[in-house]
């Protein structure tokens, strides 16, 4: 006969993480951009058919926004008395649920295989096991707690580092901290875990020596990939978590046709898409929601957060780009800075030196040197001359510049916003615009230049 099961998921997130040594709770640090704990439940929701609760304490509220903002429901754990005590403060939870089985993980363990957890499930499901735990065997099994086997390979207990015996330190398999529990077993189990040891804390792997002092035999998965299932508890073990996920999307992106010249120096967060066809030159980053469409170049020391380029567009080296989004063709940099809202249509040129925010330039405009351009809208076709500054703060309020298309602007030019420049205009170098210019006239604001010959020799005392 077919059971019926209903599943739920246990993410432990309450402890502090005193082994950081950081004023922030270990589960908020973010891992390739992101926190590992959003990353851990962004990664379980593939787990169909099964709700997700997180234990939070140690910083609640934000461990409970980051919780909520991944669809999971929360439970307040306090004070924070170990794992085992973490888990017992779910049943009410787990009752309301009607969850027959129950997968528990650690929100410090950022790159869970959560492929892997669901074959196991799978297993679990299939057998009368009140618990099942995946295992690894570490050269360096240091801070795990080590699982002790019966002489028929079962497991007999877990131990926790600080209460092994020298015999039971000299153990490889250590227990991931990932399991499988029956919910009715395993709260009974729990109500017996006393905290006699040496942390004073209520372990939940004690309920392993009790299930075997039962006879009821618990299932163990020995995972292959051991670097994925390793829980982040040091600032060290938080960088070789970050270097290794960095590592996989960087080798994805080369399998799926990106050029990448040096990909140990190139850093592209998971939420970001980069079609083939694309090349990213020594030390870029892409962070954020960045879309590169083909052919997308992308030189070095280059910084993208949250932008999306069109077919073709090259950025240069040393780029600050933000919040913009660009169409094909686009030539962007060296040391060009776009900030939130700037929109940049096709076959825009913006070089060096050049700042905007939310800013509209239209296709073909080109703003090459050192220039400002702020709260602007730009016709098609238009050129801005090196030094032009929208003046477009007043000390108070932000004002709009709208320029037509194929206007002039010469150089070193200010536009006192609010202000208009009407189609096909020219404002002659030198100018600060304070008022609208009319389509196809010449503004020009300049003091008459006056020469006074012979004026150097007089002041030398030469004449
Ligand atoms: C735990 C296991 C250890 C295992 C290792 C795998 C225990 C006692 N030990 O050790 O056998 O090898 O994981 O990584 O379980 N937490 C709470 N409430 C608490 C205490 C902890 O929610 O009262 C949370 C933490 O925030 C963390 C997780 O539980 O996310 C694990 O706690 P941690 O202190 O990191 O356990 P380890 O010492 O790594
Ligand atoms: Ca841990």
């Amino acid at each position: 006969m077919k059971k019926t099961s209903r599943k739920a998921i246990v993410v432990l997130a309450a402890g502090k993480g005193t082994r950081m040594k950081s004023p922030r709770a270990k589960v908020l640090h973010p891992v390739l951009g992101r926190p590992m704990l959003a990353r851990v439940l962004g990664e379980l929701k593939a787990v169909e058919n099964a709700s997700i609760i997180v234990v939070v304490g140690h910083q609640k509220e934000a461990v409970a926004f980051i919780s909520r903002a991944e669809g999971a429901r929360t439970v307040v754990q306090e004070p924070q008395l170990g794992t085992g005590h973490a888990l017992l403060c779910c049943r009410d939870a787990l009752e309301k649920l009607g969850a027959t089985e129950v997968l528990l993980v650690a929100g410090d363990v950022p790159l869970l295989p959560v492929d892997a957890v669901q074959t196991y499930w799978g297993e679990f499901s299939a057998s009368n096991a009140p618990a099942g735990v995946v295992t690894l065997g570490l050269e360096d099994p240091a801070g795990y707690g080590r699982i002790v086997r019966d002489a028929l390979g079962g497991v007999k207990a877990i131990v926790e580092q600080k209460d092994a015996s020298p015999k039971e330190l000299s153990i490889h398999e250590v227990n991931s901290g990932v399991y499988l529990f029956r919910t009715g077993e395993i709260m009974e189990a729990l109500l017996k875990v006393g905290r006699d040891n040496s942390q004073g804390e209520y372990y939940l792997p004690d309920v392993f020596a009790l299930f075997h002092r039962k006879g009821a035999p618990v299932l163990s998965w020995k995972a292959g990939d051991s670097e994925r299932w390793l829980g982040v508890n040091s600032q060290a073990e938080l960088a070789r978590a970050n270097e290794q996920l960095r590592r996989m999307v960087v080798e994805q992106l080369m399998d799926s046709g990106v050029t990448i010249l040096m990909p140990d120096s190139v850093w592209v967060e998971e939420g970001t898409t980069v079609a083939p066809g694309c090349i990213l030159h020594p030390f870029t980053r892409l962070c954020g929601r960045t879309q590169l469409a083909s052919g997308v170049e992308v030189r070095a020391y280059s910084c993208l957060t949250d932008v999306v380029l069109g077919e073709g567009t090259l950025v240069k080296e040393h780029c600050v780009l933000e919040g913009t989004k660009a169409g094909q063709g686009c030539i962007i940099g060296p040391f060009a800075r776009t900030r939130e809202g700037t929109s940049l249509d096709e076959q825009v040129h913006l070089g060096n030196f050049v700042e905007t925010k939310k800013a509209a330039l239209g296709k073909g405009v080109k703003a090459n040197h050192l220039s400002y351009l702020g709260d602007a809208t730009v016709g098609a076709g238009s050129n801005i001359g090196a030094g032009t500054i929208t003046c477009n703060y007043d000390g108070v309020h932000k004002h709009p510049t709208v320029l037509g298309e194929r206007v002039f602007i010469g150089s070193d030019t200010q536009l006192v916003a609010p202000v208009t420049v009407g189609d096909g205009a020219y404002v002659g170098a030198g100018t600060t615009v304070t008022k609208e210019v009319p389509p196809g006239a010449l503004a020009i604001s300049r003091a008459p230049q006056k020469n006074i010959e012979g004026w150097v020799a007089r002041k030398k005392g030469e004449g």
